[in-house]
């Protein structure tokens, strides 16, 4: 059986040398600082009662078995280095269908019962919940992976950041775009200048369906979108105002958008959201001066296209139209695909036997979850939300819609503010936010 190096080569080998950030994060991984690597193995030692895993090989939960859940399930069982995957679910039907074509997992009805068995849980439940089962894991020493959105309140993605630094766990959030290989391609374009100066990002995320029960359209689809957009400026958004509709589903919002500003860079994002709409689209476009980048999910060929088009204004004859259009090729660049989910995976179980901080760390998931708590408050409000250092309102769990947070607001006519601690983020190579990184606990 290889081991997570030998795992880990391979993924580096797999993506081409062609994935900025990650293979630089891959290639550390390998070789470990001997004392994190050290300090990691020993916490094993008390991290497993019972049956103790072999050294380098993790026992993983997967927690909530639905429709992505499952997913991850497959993708655990094809890691070397996962010893066993046990699966969590109060469905009996869910649990009934890892038995008997999967050999070797077990399936419990509770987190509780589980814990024993595993090193590590992979939290897929409700996004309302993510926060409830993600701190008892933690209590009982697991390290975590949350699906996206890490939270529903920014009061609760600080409190599991706390509590799995205070056990020295490994805390990742589900954020799987940003493993993805043509959003890395799509970040490496914008830092090589190929498209000028980036004037706006428009992404558009729709279909008919799923309806959630628990939060609304953006909550439920626009963290992809905004991690996305963070992971490609290298920063966070500086305001935020949101729009949503309740048109088929009276409960709650289902088809919505935020306008983000990404102020240091001058960059205007919209984040487009529905599960109101006759075709799916999954598209991210990102205009600049000199030309211009549209990145498809759902095409297999040419995921990524750069459009050499522009448009200036003509300056020396007022006479003539104002702009002048330059139509030029469409190009596209060759991507090397790995299932962005098994990378992901891949890249947790690394960081809980290497020690190593994870890509989308609690600090991602907490920006995202910010940008997304800001929306919420937008939506009520009608107005601008800026994430600029202030204290954060102390919104209770999941202002997702169905309710509104009960953050504190800025006076009438006034923008509110809200907390955007975190949000530059690390390892960027654009000029980062300037925000304080004080906490709101
Ligand atoms: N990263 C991605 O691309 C991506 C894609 C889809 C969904 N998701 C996220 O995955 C999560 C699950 O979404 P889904 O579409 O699979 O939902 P789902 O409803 O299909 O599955 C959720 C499962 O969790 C189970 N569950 C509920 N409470 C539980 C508990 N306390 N303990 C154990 N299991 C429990 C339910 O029985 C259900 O089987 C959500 O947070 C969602 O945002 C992420």
């Amino acid at each position: 059986m290889p081991t997570a190096p030998q795992i880990l080569a391979g993924l580096v080998w797999a993506s081409g040398g062609k994935a900025p950030g990650l293979l630089e994060d891959i290639r550390t991984a390998v070789h470990p600082p001997v004392h994190q690597h050290a300090g990691r193995r020993a916490a094993y030692a008390w991290a497993a009662p019972g049956s103790a895993p072999r050294e380098d090989q993790v026992r993983v939960g997967v927690v909530g078995c639905g429709y992505w859940g499952s997913k991850h399930v497959r993708v655990l069982q094809q890691i070397p280095v996962v010893s066993e995957v046990v699966v969590v679910d109060p469905r009996p039907e869910r649990r009934a269908e890892f038995i008997p074509s999967a050999s070797g997992i077990t399936a419990f009805s509770d987190l509780t019962s589980a814990l024993p068995r595993m090193d590590a849980a992979v939290i897929a439940v409700p996004p309302t919940e993510h926060s409830r089962i993600a701190l008892q894991a933690i209590a009982a020493g697991k390290h975590v992976l949350v699906e996206k959105p890490m939270t529903t309140s920014t009061a609760s993605a600080h409190r599991l950041i706390e509590e799995a630094a205070a056990r020295d766990l490994t805390l990742m959030v589900g954020h799987t775009f940003e493993y993805n290989a043509a959003v890395w391609k799509l970040r490496e374009v914008i830092e090589s200048g190929e498209l000028g100066e980036i004037y706006y990002i428009d992404t558009a995320r729709l279909n008919l369906g799923m309806y959630q029960t628990d939060v609304n359209v953006l909550w439920d689809l626009a963290p992809h979108d905004i991690s996305i957009i963070n992971y490609l400026l290298g920063s966070g958004a500086r305001s935020v105002h949101a729009w949503g509709a309740r048109l088929a589903d009276f409960s709650q919002e289902d088809v919505g958008g935020i306008r983000l500003n990404y102020g240091d860079r001058s960059v205007v994002a919209q984040v487009h959201v529905s599960w109101l709409d006759p075709c799916k689209v999954r598209r991210v476009t990102v205009v600049g001066s000199q030309k211009m980048a549209v990145y498809d999910d759902l095409v297999d060929q040419e995921r990524l296209r750069i459009y050499d088009k522009s448009v200036a204004p003509v300056q020396d004859d007022v006479r003539n139209r104002p702009m002048s259009y330059r139509y030029g090729g469409i190009s596209s660049p060759y991507i090397q695909m790995q299932e962005p989910l098994r990378v992901q995976d891949e890249h947790f179980i690394e960081c809980i036997l290497s020690g190593r901080r994870p890509r989308t760390d609690g600090e991602s998931g907490l920006a995202v979850v910010q940008t997304l708590e800001a929306a919420a408050l937008s939506l009520r409000r009608g107005t601008a939300i800026l994430l600029d250092g202030q204290e954060a309102p102390a919104a209770k769990e999941a202002p997702t819609g169905k309710e509104a947070p009960t953050g504190k607001e800025a006076p009438t006519g006034k923008p509110a503010l809200l907390s955007s601690t975190h949000l530059a983020r690390k390892g960027a190579s654009h000029k980062e936010v300037s925000r304080t990184t004080e906490s709101t606990r």
